[in-house]
This record gives C-alpha cells, sequence and structure tokens, in this order.
C-alpha cells in the first residue's frame, strides 16, 4: 500500500512542502511512499481528520490557518504542541494520531545551520511580534537557553499573553517605542511579524542601539532578504534568512513517517529557491 502524508491547509496552492518532501522520498529511493496537498475548508477540518486513516495517509503538516484547530481536535500531543496549543505535523502512532510541533526545532536548527558562532545562552533574544509563529519561536529560544526574552508588538496585551500562556520565564515585554530599549545588549534579533513580506510595508526600525555582533533572522522568506536583513547585513551584523526554517521543520515529520532522517542540504535549498525564482551564486 502507497504510504501517503498530506499538507492540510486553506489554501494550500502555495505550500512547498511537497517540493521539500518528495525531493526526500525521491532522494531516498522511498518507492511507495508519496507527498500530497490537501486544501481543507475550517469546516471541513474536523471530518478530514477522522478520515485521515481510511483515505491511507500516515501522516501530515498542518498549516495556516488550521494549526490551532488541529491541536484542539486531536486528544494526543507532544510536549512542544502541548505548550504551544498549536500543531504542524500529525504522526500517526499505535494510539491513534499525535499532534507535533517542530516550527521551534526549525527556527533554532536554521540559525545552528548558518551562523555556526551563534549561542541562545550568550545573551537576550529580542522577538519582534506576537502571533503564533512568535509562540513557537518564543518556547524555542527559552528550551535552548535565551537568558532574557524581549517582546516587542504592536499590540501590548498580545505580548503580555504570550509570555503568559507559555509561562515563559524570563521575558520582558516592550512597547513598540521602547525598541531601542529592547535592542540594546541583545545577542539575537527576529521578526515574527508579517512585516517586510511581499507586498507588506518593511519592519522599520532603527537598529543603531543593536550590537554589532548581535544576529538578525526573519522568518519571512519571500522575499529572501527582507529590508531588515539588509538594513543588518549593511551595518555589519551577522544576518540568516527564514527559508532554512522551513527546510528544517520538515526534517521531524519526515523522520516520524519514514524511519530516516533526511538532511537540509544545499541542494534542497535551490530546489525550494528555484521554485522561487530565485538562483543564488555560489
Ligand atoms: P502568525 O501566526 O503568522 O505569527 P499572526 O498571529 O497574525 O500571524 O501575527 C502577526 C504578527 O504580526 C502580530 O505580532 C502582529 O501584531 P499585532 O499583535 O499588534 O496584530 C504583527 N503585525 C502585523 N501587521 C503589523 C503592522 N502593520 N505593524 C506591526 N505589527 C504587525
Amino acid at each position: 500500500m502507497i504510504r501517503k502524508v498530506c499538507v492540510i491547509g486553506w489554501p494550500i496552492a502555495h505550500s512547498r512542502s511537497p517540493l521539500i518532501h518528495n525531493y526526500w522520498i525521491k532522494l531516498h529511493g522511498i518507492e511507495d511512499a508519496v507527498y500530497e496537498r490537501l486544501a481543507v475548508r475550517p469546516e471541513d477540518l474536523n471530518e478530514t481528520l477522522r478520515s485521515l486513516g481510511d483515505w491511507g495517509f500516515i501522516g501530515a503538516n498542518v498549516t495556516v490557518p488550521h494549526k490551532e484547530a488541529v491541536f484542539a481536535a486531536l486528544m494526543r500531543h507532544d510536549a512542544v504542541a502541548a505548550r504551544l496549543k498549536a500543531v504542524n505535523t500529525v504522526v500517526t502512532t499505535a494510539q491513534g494520531l499525535e499532534g507535533r510541533n517542530t516550527d521551534g526545532y526549525g527556527f533554532i536548527a536554521n540559525l545552528k545551520d548558518r551562523a555556526r558562532f551563534w549561542r541562545a545562552a550568550d545573551g537576550p533574544a529580542v522577538l519582534v511580534g506576537a502571533g503564533g509563529a512568535a509562540r513557537a519561536v518564543a518556547a524555542a529560544l527559552e528550551t535552548e537557553g535565551a537568558p532574557e526574552i524581549r517582546i516587542v508588538n504592536r499590540t501590548h496585551a498580545r505580548a503580555v499573553a504570550l509570555a503568559a500562556d507559555l509561562k515563559l520565564k524570563a521575558a520582558r515585554v516592550f512597547d513598540w517605542d521602547e525598541m531601542g530599549e529592547a535592542l540594546a545588549g541583545a545577542n539575537l534579533l527576529v521578526n515574527t511579524t508579517t512585516l517586510g513580506m511581499k507586498g507588506e510595508r518593511d519592519l522599520d526600525i532603527d537598529l543603531a542601539p543593536l550590537p554589532e555582533a548581535a544576529l538578525v533572522t526573519d522568518i519571512v522568506y519571500t522575499p529572501l532578504e527582507t529590508g531588515l536583513l539588509k538594513l543588518a547585513r549593511v551595518r555589519g551584523n551577522p544576518v540568516v534568512d527564514g527559508l532554512g526554517m522551513l527546510l528544517h521543520q520538515a526534517v521531524p515529520g519526515f523522520e516520524a513517517w519514514f524511519g530516516l532522517r533526511p538532511r537540509v542540504t544545499a541542494e534542497l535549498r535551490a530546489l525550494v529557491l528555484a521554485d522561487m525564482g530565485i538562483f543564488e551564486g555560489n
């Protein structure tokens, strides 16, 4: 029987998960597996989850807008998904479907891969934004040993809620107009807002108070170099783009479904970039 896995979202046409997983399936010569897109309307989500096994799916990825709803629909979760109350990876276990969340893993793995000198424990992290992506990043940074997580969000109350919901031990909430104080002495700056994405305006902040050694990263990867990353690069900060988070978050799911840990390579990155119409030099 064909082992099927899918990515569930609405809309789903833009998802690059099939490209990533089918690349690994082919690379490893797995002949009985296929990874598909599944467009699922919110009102059809619960029925879809109930039917997944009958349709031949052994697992799934979950994307916008279903991550929280899938968490609520499933009975079993790993510790990270339980903490975030959001699921991006579904695995079939002997006890039934289990919801996991690998977004934070992907975020950290990307930084470790592309900025080998960087250590979360070396100093405060500044998190801009307080949405779903910010939650995954904040929890992962705490687990990784960040001594302080400074949350800056347009809506103050959402930043406070993030820190409280995750029970972050060393969170500090800053108002938007306190960005300068937040950046001072930081070891990492990460944008988790949608600002900088194609079609949106840039996250336009004054980086002057940020130490030049601080790593700057963005979870937006279209464009690959956001306005923030360009600003940071030009003033001399090390920068890591957000594409690697997408690539790395896929690794634990693939391993759980197919029993083999795939690697994020330059070839895979080039494949996804080519799909975005980007051809990077060496
Ligand atoms: P996701 O789950 O992808 O993180 P989200 O939950 O919609 O998406 O969160 C979007 C984030 O981008 C939020 O932090 C949001 O700030 P608010 O909490 O104040 O809404 C931030 N954001 C979006 N547009 C913004 C803008 N124009 N200026 C500042 N922040 C913005």
